[in-house]
């Protein structure tokens, strides 16, 4: 059996991507990306989801080689973000009659991308395609991550077509199951692309997870990343966890600094913390660090101390800027504490005693703040506040 049919009559065709430098032009690709296609053959063929535009003939390709000529006769479109959905038009010009099927808004966003409005079928929660010995019953699954999104289960392989769900960033080097491939280094990178991909979406991962929980699901097919078999249950796990926002006990240290002088804040606190026995700390400079990598630690730890200096009357703006990514994401606990500093008139310390208000972040002790430089006295506020923290945890 070719590695590519991953079931008896499911094939992978999807592709991997390793020249993106930006996912939604946005969130960093140091393993790449894949964008998972699967085809199922039988009395009918039946292919979810597509490519990223710049991958259709790759794609095409690896549909030629499995089908050598024979039609495809359903697209299901569990979701319609362009990186599963803008092969779409170039595959209706190959194979004109095939039917494309999605719920209602589903087709309303086919026509809207890519103006297609006839030979659809739109279909509801829990209707099934018969497609000859196997069949695809349809769950909806919206806001994971599109309001759109659905997945596809086969009831007789007991495999699930997920979408989005249960994704991570990395390119299939080689294998495609799980059992084929080294997954040491997904893990992080299946939380990195929750938190920024999924993140805001805590409720809806929940539903899902509920509505899907009485499958017998042998094999989850999901639009990124590896095929899951052996490791179902620990990708259940952290999709749970994480869309539950509960986190480890560890530290993250996010700040900016523009001479240095926050950054010794930050460096005091952290090595106080570690004096008081913390072991998981993680310092980010954030005119330097991946913003994606912060997320993905503050969605990994449960701490999070802020830092930054006053700027302009304002926040840092790289601080302002996670700040603002983490309202976007509503995470509602972090163990929380903040430090920062000004020159002439503090605003930084208020601006993040504001936004822990804002969003219900009880803060575990006073925030530090300094005028100008680092000194004798504020060193030891800073040890006080990272005494406190450690106290707490
Ligand atoms: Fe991989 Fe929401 O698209």
């Amino acid at each position: 059996m070719n590695i590519t049919e991953i079931k008896e009559g499911i094939h992978y065709v999807g592709v991997n991507d390793r020249t993106k430098h930006r996912f939604e032009g946005l969130w960093s690709l140091p393993y790449g990306v894949s964008y998972n296609s699967y085809l199922v053959v039988d009395e009918k063929v039946a292919l979810i989801d597509t490519v990223d535009a710049a991958f259709a003939g790759e794609f095409l390709a690896n549909i030629d080689r499995i089908l050598h000529g024979r039609t495809i006769d359903y697209l299901v479109v569990n979701h319609m973000e362009p990186d599963h959905s803008a092969a779409m038009s170039t595959l209706r010009l190959r194979y004109p009659q095939m039917q494309i099927v999605g719920n209602a808004k589903t087709l309303q966003m086919i026509e809207g991308f890519y103006g297609i409005t006839d030979n659809t079928l739109c279909i509801k929660e829990g209707e099934t395609l018969g497609l000859g010995s196997r069949s695809l019953q349809f769950f909806m699954a919206p806001m994971v991550h599109w309001p759109e999104v659905m997945v596809s289960y086969c009831p007789e392989q007991k495999v699930l077509f997920s979408a989005d769900a249960f994704g991570t960033f990395g390119t299939l080097d080689g294998g495609i199951l799980d059992t084929q491939l080294s997954t040491d280094h997904y893990w992080d990178e299946m939380t990195r692309y929750y938190a920024c991909i999924v993140g805001k979406y805590g409720k809806p991962v929940q539903a899902a997870l509920k509505k899907l929980g009485g499958l017998q699901i042998d094999m989850i097919c999901s639009t990124h990343g590896p095929v899951w078999t052996e490791q179902i249950g620990r990708v259940i796990g952290i999709y749970d966890r994480l869309s539950r926002y509960e986190a480890e006990a560890g530290v993250v240290i996010a700040y900016g600094s523009m001479y240095g002088n926050t950054e010794r804040m930050a460096e005091c606190i952290a090595r106080s913390l570690a004096e008081c026995g913390v072991k998981r700390i993680v310092m980010h400079n954030l005119s330097s660090a991946d913003m994606s990598v912060v997320l993905r630690d503050i969605f990994k730890y449960d701490t999070l101390i802020v830092g930054s200096p006053t700027y302009n009357g304002e926040l840092f703006p790289e601080v302002q800027s996670l700040l603002d990514k983490i309202a976007a994401r509503s995470i509602p606990h972090r163990r929380f504490a903040h430090f920062g500093s000004f020159c002439w008139a503090g605003a930084a310390v208020r601006q993040i005693s504001e936004f822990a208000q804002k969003i219900g972040w009880e803060p575990l002790c006073q925030p530090v703040e300094m005028k100008q430089g680092y000194k004798t006295s504020c060193e030891e506020m800073c040890r006080t506040l990272a005494r406190s923290v450690a106290e707490q945890m």
